[in-house]
């Protein structure tokens, strides 16, 4: 079972960005943890982050014949971007959408997200944590589904 994990604009940042909001824990950090959850639960798991929405769609795109689900947090373009919604959607897998800052107790243009109604569901505020939740749901659906 391998799962595609894309980490949106920005995230490459995470550590010296906004970390009274972001925390201090680095995206390699981040996969790390991530790569180890996935080991556990017997999955496995390729990392894609970029700044270019073009080539998050473009990743999306082939996703399909190569990744079972997809956990993705879409930062700024979650709450921007109907060509991601859409290219999430046209994968026709199960993506979770997650967010490390609880979207809904911030500005208000947050509170809305164009990618969640396509996605599975949604994992925000946990920090690093809404990564390892997102996974366990995804994974625990994907094997549901199998069975
Ligand atoms: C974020 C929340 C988004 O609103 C923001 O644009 C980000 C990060 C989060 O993980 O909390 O870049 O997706």
């Amino acid at each position: 079972m391998r799962v595609l994990v894309i980490h949106g604009p920005n995230l490459n940042m995470l550590g010296e960005r906004e970390t009274g909001i972001y925390g201090t824990v680095t995206l390699d950090e981040i996969n790390r943890r991530i790569e180890e959850r996935a080991e556990e639960l017997g999955a496995e798991v390729e990392f894609f982050q970029t700044n270019h929405e073009g080539d998050a769609l473009d990743k999306l795109a082939t996703a399909r014949r190569e990744f079972s689900g997809v956990l993705i947090n879409p930062a700024a373009w979650t709450h921007t971007s109907v060509a991601l919604r859409d290219a999430i959607a046209a994968t026709g897998l199960p993506a979770v959408e997650v967010h490390l800052s609880n979207v809904y107790k911030r500005e208000p243009f947050r509170h809305v997200s164009y990618t969640a109604p396509v996605c599975l569901g949604q994992v925000a505020g946990f920090g690093p944590d809404s990564y390892l939740l997102g996974l366990d749901g995804l994974i625990r659906h994907l094997r549901r589904q199998r069975a």
